[in-house]
């Protein structure tokens, strides 16, 4: 496919007004976060939260004229016609679901950025040939049902309906119910028509382009991402009573695995290998029983594949060395999530770079340590990513993220000028 970039009409992105929608948005879900003593954002997928805030969403796509639909996994696309109709549409988007310990930015920059787009559109009356459409896909997060980017998965084919309904929480909630009960089981047939090109606006999550003194950067992809939850079966006992040769202890299995993944990373043996450990639940969870029961997620990623598999099967062959450690140990390790590396479309990546350098941002290229929707849509489309500075060494998943007006509004008259080329 070939991506005409024409020059833009002129578009002036407003700043208050897109800082203000990130603010009034922030505030459904909000929290008092004892740990940083700052106020948080706890908005997961599909609870009552999520509705609030899709709806919030929803009015403001409304009142800047878009037409919105929702698919079949809740996915919202809000569009603005183009003067052809008839030509595929331009795509930018993100997410508005989080984490339980978000900031105001994640996920939230990149789709009310799109609306300040339409919005800033629509004041300078500018039309485009090829219609916009913005997304705000479900559960990308993936830290209610686990697995993340899954509304984007299913519109692009990844995973099946079947399989994103059929997930369920920690409370055993299923999602095709959850997503029933908010009232965002929409109509619209959950497989997407390729748009002509897809772009992502995000704030970085890292310390990059603070160190490099940038306000934007260039995505150049995603790299590979693997979760799976560690379940150890052992035998409750008593704390006191049971000598220790006699115990099969689940708690010391799930810390053994958490320090064997560490271990791996600081070995070297795996490239760029980062691994997390999560969540950490033990059975019955009290202090004179040895745990009968513990379960951990494992969280690895890599922008190696190669390097990626042989730190899956290492930790496989070190699951199944654990079993024998400990006799009478059960363990069993479910898949929850796995996305290869994603290249992003060096024709996008290019138009998002000399729209920057025109606009008189100096960029550089990066690749994302997060998961993003983006990397779906490039199964389906050319796609590009941009990345917004974030303060405090680019720390998120956090109440201190945080990125300034400025910052937000740079990325976003950056994605604005690039939509309109792609649009053109
Ligand atoms: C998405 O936030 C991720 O975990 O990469
Ligand atoms: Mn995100
Ligand atoms: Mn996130």
């Amino acid at each position: 496919m070939s991506i005409e970039a024409t020059a833009p009409a002129a578009l002036s992105i407003n700043s208050e007004r897109l800082w203000g929608s990130l603010m009034d948005l922030a505030a459904i879900g909000a929290y008092e976060d004892a740990a940083t003593g700052l106020t948080g954002i706890n908005r997961q997928s599909l609870t009552d939260e999520d509705g609030e805030g899709r709806r919030l969403v929803i009015g403001w796509m409304k009142d800047a004229e878009l037409e919105v639909t929702v698919d079949e996994m809740g996915n919202i696309f809000g569009r603005r016609e183009g003067t052809e109709p008839d030509a595929s549409p331009v795509m930018a988007g993100s997410h508005i679901d989080t984490v339980a310990t978000a900031g105001a930015f994640d996920g939230c920059l990149g789709v009310l950025g799109a609306l300040e787009v339409i919005r800033s559109l629509n004041d300078a009356g500018l039309q485009t040939r090829r219609p916009i459409v913005i997304a705000a896909w479900t559960e990308e997060e993936g830290v209610r049902f686990g697995t993340d980017m899954l509304g984007s998965a299913v519109a692009t084919g990844r995973l099946s309906l079947d399989y994103a309904y059929n997930l369920a929480d920690e409370a055993g909630l299923r999602f095709g119910d959850e997503l029933e009960r908010i009232g965002f089981k929409g109509d619209r047939p959950v497989l997407l028509e390729a748009p002509h090109a897809y772009v992502e606006a995000h704030i970085e999550q890292g310390p990059v382009l603070q160190q490099r003194g940038l306000a934007v950067g260039v995505v150049t992809g995603v790299q590979a991402i693997s979760w799976q939850k560690v379940i150890l079966h052992g035998r409750a006992a008593h704390a006191g009573t049971t000598p220790t040769e006699l115990r099969v202890d689940a708690g010391l299995a799930a810390a053994q695995i958490i320090v064997q993944v560490r271990l791996m990373v600081n070995s070297g043996r795996y490239g760029q290998l980062r691994a997390t450990v999560g969540h950490v639940r033990t059975s019955p969870g009290l202090p004179s029983v040895v745990p009968d029961l513990a379960e951990i997620t494992v969280d690895l990623r890599n922008p190696d594949d190669a390097l990626m598999a042989k730190a899956e099967a290492d930790l496989a062959a070190f699951l199944a060395k654990l079993a024998d450690s400990q006799p009478g140990l059960r363990v069993e390790a479910k898949r929850m999530a796995k996305t290869n590396a994603v290249p992003f479309s060096e024709e996008i990546q290019a138009v998002v770079e000399t729209t920057a350098q025109d606009l008189g941002y100096e960029t550089i290229r990066l690749m994302s340590g997060a998961g993003h929707d983006a990397q779906e849509m490039a199964a389906i489309t050319p796609t590009a990513m941009i990345f917004i500075r974030g303060q405090y060494d680019g720390i998120s998943h956090n109440p201190r993220e945080y990125s300034t007006p400025e910052d937000c509004a740079a990325g976003i008259e950056v994605l604005g000028k690039t939509l309109l080329k792609l649009a053109h």
